[in-house]
C-alpha cells in the first residue's frame, strides 16, 4: 500500500471529523516520525503538545510494557498496587493534597467543572442550581456538549444545541470583564488557560494570570487551570501558571502526563475542594488504571530528569528569534512561549497556512494550521538545539518557495 492507499481507507471508513494533512505515520523516535514511504520528518506538532518527552520515550515504553505484563486495569473498584503510588508521586510532584485521575482532557475539564460546582453548593454556600462558571472567548476544553456549550468557536458548536447552562463567556486577557463578571455572588469559578493554545497560542499580557487569580481569591471564586495543553514544561516552566507564580486552585492536565503513550489525565485540588466529592458520585472505569499510573510516573520523571522545562525555555527563545528574523511578506507575528509557538501567516497570492505547511512536508517538517492562518510549531521538548536549528532551516527554505 502506498499514501494514497492508507489515506483513502481512512476516508471511506473513518468519519470526516479532522482533516490531516496526507502524510501517513508509521515509526516515531525523539522529535521525528517516519512516513510509510521511509521519509522522516521534525513532528512540530507533538500530537497537540502530548509527546513532550519525544516519541517512544524508552523509559516511559519500558514503564508501559512491564506493567502491561502484570496487570492493566481493575477498576476502582478494588485498589491496586499502583494507583497511590501514583497520586502521591504526582501530588507532591505538583504541590496538591489530592489528585483525581482521568484519562482524555475533556474528561478532566468535566470532571473540574463539577468538582467546582460540588465546592460551590457544599462549602461557599451558592444556592442549589445557581452556580455560575466563568470562561473566556475563544477557549478550547474539549469536545463534550458541556464542553463546548461555553465554546465560541461557530465549528465546534453549531448544530450541537441545546447546550449546558450556567456559564458565563467573557473576552480573554480582560482583566475589566473578569471583574465585572466576579460581581455576581452565584460565581463559583474562573476556567482559563494560561495560554490560549487552540485559539492560535494566544499568549496574555504579563500579569493577567496573576491579577485574575488575585480578583477571584478577592470574591472567594476557584481559579481552574486548564493546562492542558500548556502543562508539563511546554511552555518553559513545568506550568505555564507558574511564570506568573500562580497556585491554581483546581488545576487540569492531560496530554503529556503520559507522554502521548495513552490517554491519561487528572485533576489536582486540596481537600477542601477535592473532599467535597463523595465515592459513588464521579469516576470512569479507566481513571486510575495501573498502566496509566506507571507511564505517568515515568513521563514526568522524563520531563525532571532531562530538565525538558529548562530546555523548551531556552530552545524556545532560539526558535522565536530564528523565525522573527525570516524575510518573508507571508510572516505577519511570531508569538509563543517556550516550545509553543505560532505563526500568523498573510495569506500571499492565494497562498494560505495551509500551503505552507504542505511545503514544510516536503522539506521534511510537519505541522498543522489552526483556525486558517495560524501555524502552530510545538516541537517534542527532547529535541537538542542542533536538530531544532536544522528544523528551522526547513522551515527557512518552505518560506522561501512563496517569494
Ligand atoms: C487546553 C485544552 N484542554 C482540553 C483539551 C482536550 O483534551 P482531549 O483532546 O484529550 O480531550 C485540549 C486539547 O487540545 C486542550 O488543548
Amino acid at each position: 500500500m502506498n499514501t494514497q492507499d492508507y489515506i483513502n481507507r481512512e476516508d471511506k471508513y473513518g468519519a470526516h471529523n479532522y482533516h490531516p494533512l496526507p502524510v501517513v505515520l508509521e515509526r516515531g523516535e525523539g522529535p521525528f516520525v517516519w512516513d510509510v514511504e521511509g521519509k522522516r520528518y521534525f513532528d512540530f506538532l507533538s500530537a497537540y503538545s502530548a509527546v513532550n518527552q519525544g516519541h517512544c520515550h524508552p523509559k516511559i515504553v519500558k514503564a508501559l510494557t512491564d506493567q502491561a505484563q502484570k496487570l492493566t486495569l481493575t477498576s476502582r473498584a478494588f485498589y491496586n498496587s499502583v494507583l497511590g503510588e501514583y497520586e502521591e508521586f504526582i501530588t507532591k510532584y505538583f504541590g496538591y493534597e489530592k489528585v483525581l485521575p482521568m484519562n482524555s482532557g475533556a474528561e478532566a475539564d468535566e470532571t473540574a467543572l463539577k468538582l467546582c460546582r460540588k465546592w460551590a453548593y457544599k462549602v461557599k454556600g451558592i444556592k442549589e442550581n445557581q452556580a455560575k462558571i466563568i470562561a473566556c472567548e475563544g477557549n478550547f476544553h474539549g469536545r463534550t456538549i458541556s464542553i463546548i456549550s461555553m465554546s465560541t468557536d461557530p465549528d465546534a458548536r453549531n448544530h450541537y444545541g441545546p447546550f449546558t447552562p450556567g456559564f458565563e463567556i467573557i473576552p480573554y486577557n480582560d482583566l475589566n470583564a473578569l471583574e465585572n463578571a466576579l460581581q455576581d455572588p452565584s460565581v463559583a469559578g474562573f476556567l482559563v488557560e494560561p495560554i490560549q493554545g487552540e485559539a492560535g497560542v494566544y499568549v496574555p499580557d504579563a500579569g493577567y494570570l496573576s491579577k485574575a487569580y488575585d480578583l477571584c481569591k478577592s470574591k472567594n471564586v476557584l481559579f481552574i487551570a486548564d493546562e492542558v495543553q500548556t502543562g508539563i514544561a511546554r511552555t518553559g516552566k513545568l506550568l505555564a501558571c507558574d511564570h506568573e507564580n500562580v497556585r491554581p486552585d483546581i488545576l487540569i492536565l492531560g496530554k503529556a502526563l503520559s507522554g502521548g503513550v495513552l490517554p491519561v489525565s487528572a485533576v489536582l485540588a486540596d481537600d477542601v475542594i477535592m473532599m467535597t466529592i463523595k465515592p459513588g458520585e464521579h469516576g470512569s472505569t479507566f481513571g486510575g488504571n495501573p498502566l496509566a499510573a506507571k507511564v505517568a510516573v515515568a513521563a514526568l520523571e522524563v520531563v525532571r530528569d532531562e530538565k525538558l522545562a529548562e530546555k523548551a525555555e531556552k530552545l524556545g527563545n532560539i526558535f522565536r528569534k530564528e523565525l522573527s528574523g525570516i524575510n518573508s511578506e507571508m510572516i505577519e507575528l511570531v508569538r509563543g512561549k517556550g516550545l509553543l509557538n505560532a505563526v500568523v501567516i498573510r495569506p500571499k497570492n492565494g497562498k494560505e497556512a495551509w500551503d505552507v505547511c504542505l511545503a514544510m512536508k516536503e522539506k521534511g517538517l510537519i505541522a498543522k494550521p489552526t483556525h486558517d492562518h495560524i501555524i502552530r510549531f510545538a516541537p517534542p521538548l527532547i529535541i537538542s538545539e542542533a536538530q531544532l536549528l536544522e528544523a528551522i532551516g526547513l522551515i527557512k527554505e518552505a518560506f522561501k518557495l512563496f517569494e
